[in-house]
């Protein structure tokens, strides 16, 4: 089958690669072009595991072909793909749509007759209407269709969820696109029986959203339960365990941590409040979980100051992990950032490592010292902060960390380490969810209130 995608980003880079590695006849187009000169010589613009070798074969084999070319790119292609960034619209919380729209202006004089066309962008419910009106506004004979696909890739692990994934979901209005869609995932997806959903296009791009909406719910569950934990002395990990393995609720998604973030679930959380806002419906569930999660990143500061005996003016804190997650070079709405200028704002020397989101770091932080090895981040500091759980950073030697430390204090925000040991080689650990051994006894009531005030500016967070 002879497929678009339009936009080489992260998911239109991953989509498209992968359907070549399903023997398709692949075109990536995209208006960037240094991206697609780099792409042309195999240079992959994002981190993404398994994904640079994948290009590489895939454009080796011919069926994977890149172009700043809309007319080449659309011209006999029967299924056309728009996977163009929906960014949040700033202040505003909703997506915006521009890219989407001008992809379907363009395309639509292109489009060869009965051509499919499919919107794999995270959009709100509606917008594969108004595509559809868009396109059809522009050729007034030939058939086309417009169908919706929404992809549920998580970085770093984006090719396995594209080829196995737990299931595909289909929004169609009408039966040759759903067949075109179901040939292209059908036979690709036969071995490993997975279900495909094939509904109609608006509930299609709303289950998207709700997919999202409801992991981040069910982290926010668990980290808040983790703060109980903290409280009445038991251990999240277990409790999450204890809870999980009944199979109505599932064990994932409950690692309890500094509060989700990354390119996702912020953002689509925000746009599903907007959605729910316009239609004049409440879900105060998904409300309360981005109030929560927000004011979670903020009070992780107060955590590692808690760790220092309420104080890290003139400490120096060496931060392992910047990025949201492992595995992803991505910034985008890390924890990482609101705790460390927090501690910055409240005097402390910020050292950090990460094996490779210190570039795009760099261009977010000021004042933040690099280091690419984590023993000499963590030279003389007197504390220890793990915001990302990177498996180079769980193997860490603690004894030999401990030895470079100028005080043995590790606040672990991800569990990535068993606390008793860290605490047998002698360090006093703050874990989430577990009783902990770095509290400074009294500074807790006097010194929290005051900085959380300075902390947690917003009203919405006061409280929380
Ligand atoms: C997410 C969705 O999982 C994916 O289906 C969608 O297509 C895009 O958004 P991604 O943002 O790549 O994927 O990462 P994910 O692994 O879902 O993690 C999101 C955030 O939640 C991270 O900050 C992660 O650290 C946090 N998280 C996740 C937890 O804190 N605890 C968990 O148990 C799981």
């Amino acid at each position: 089958m002879k497929i678009a995608v339009i936009g080489t980003g992260y998911v239109g880079l991953v989509s498209g690669t992968c359907f070549a590695a399903w023997g398709h006849e692949v075109i990536c187009v995209d208006k960037n072009a240094q991206k697609i000169d780099g792409l042309k010589r195999g240079v992959v613009p994002i981190y993404e595991p398994g994904l640079d070798e994948l290009v590489e074969r895939n454009s080796a084999a011919g069926r994977l072909r890149f172009t700043c070319n809309l007319t080449e790119a659309v011209k006999g292609a029967l299924v056309v793909f728009i996977a163009v960034g929906t960014p949040p619209r700033a202040g505003q919380g909703d997506a915006d749509l521009s890219f989407v729209y001008m992809a379907a202006r363009e395309l639509a004089p292109l489009l060869e007759d009965d051509a499919i066309v499919v919107v794999k962008s995270t959009v709100p419910v509606g917008t594969g209407d108004i595509v559809q009106k868009i396109i059809g506004s522009v050729r007034k004979t030939g058939a086309f269709s417009v169908a919706s696909n929404p992809e549920f890739l998580r970085e770093g692990v984006a090719i396995r969820d594209f080829l196995e994934p737990d299931r595909v979901v289909i929004g169609v209005e009408d039966e040759r696109a759903r067949k075109v869609l179901m040939e292209l995932y059908g036979v690709a997806l036969q071995a490993h029986k997975t279900p495909i959903v094939v509904t109609q296009r608006r509930t299609s791009e709303l289950i998207k959203y709700a997919a999202n909406a409801f992991l981040a719910t069910k982290i926010t569950f668990i980290n808040e339960l983790a703060d109980l934990c903290e409280q009445v002395g038991s251990n999240v990990s277990e409790l999450a365990l204890g809870m999980g393995l009944d199979k109505r609720i599932g064990t994932s998604f409950l690692n309890a941590g500094p509060g989700y973030g990354g390119s996702c679930f912020p953002k689509d959380t925000m746009a599903l409040l907007r959605t729910a806002q316009d239609y004049g419906v409440s879900v105060r569930i998904v409300e309360e979980t981005v109030t929560a999660n927000e004011a979670r990143k903020r009070r992780m500061a107060l955590k590692v100051m808690d760790a220092l005996e309420g104080d890290v003016e003139g400490r120096t804190i060496a931060v392992l992990g910047l990025t949201f997650k492992p595995d992803t070079d991505d910034m985008r709405d890390a924890p990482s950032v609101p705790l460390i200028e927090t501690l910055q704002r409240f005097g402390a020397i910020i050292r950090a490592h990460d094996p490779v989101g210190m570039e795009n770091a760099g261009r977010i932080l000021s004042g933040v010292e690099f280091f690419d090895d984590p023993y000499e981040c963590a030279h003389n500091a007197d504390a220890a902060v793990v915001i990302t759980e990177w498996d180079s950073i769980r193997k860490l030697d603690l004894a030999r960390l401990k030895k470079t430390m100028r005080q043995a204090v590790l606040i672990d925000l991800r569990n990535a380490f068993e606390q008793g040991v860290a605490e047998e080689i002698g360090f006093r650990v703050s874990a989430i969810g577990r009783s902990t051994t770095a509290r400074y006894d009294g500074s807790s009531s006097t010194a929290l209130p005051h900085m959380a005030e300075r902390v947690q500016p917003g009203p919405r967070a006061q409280g929380a």
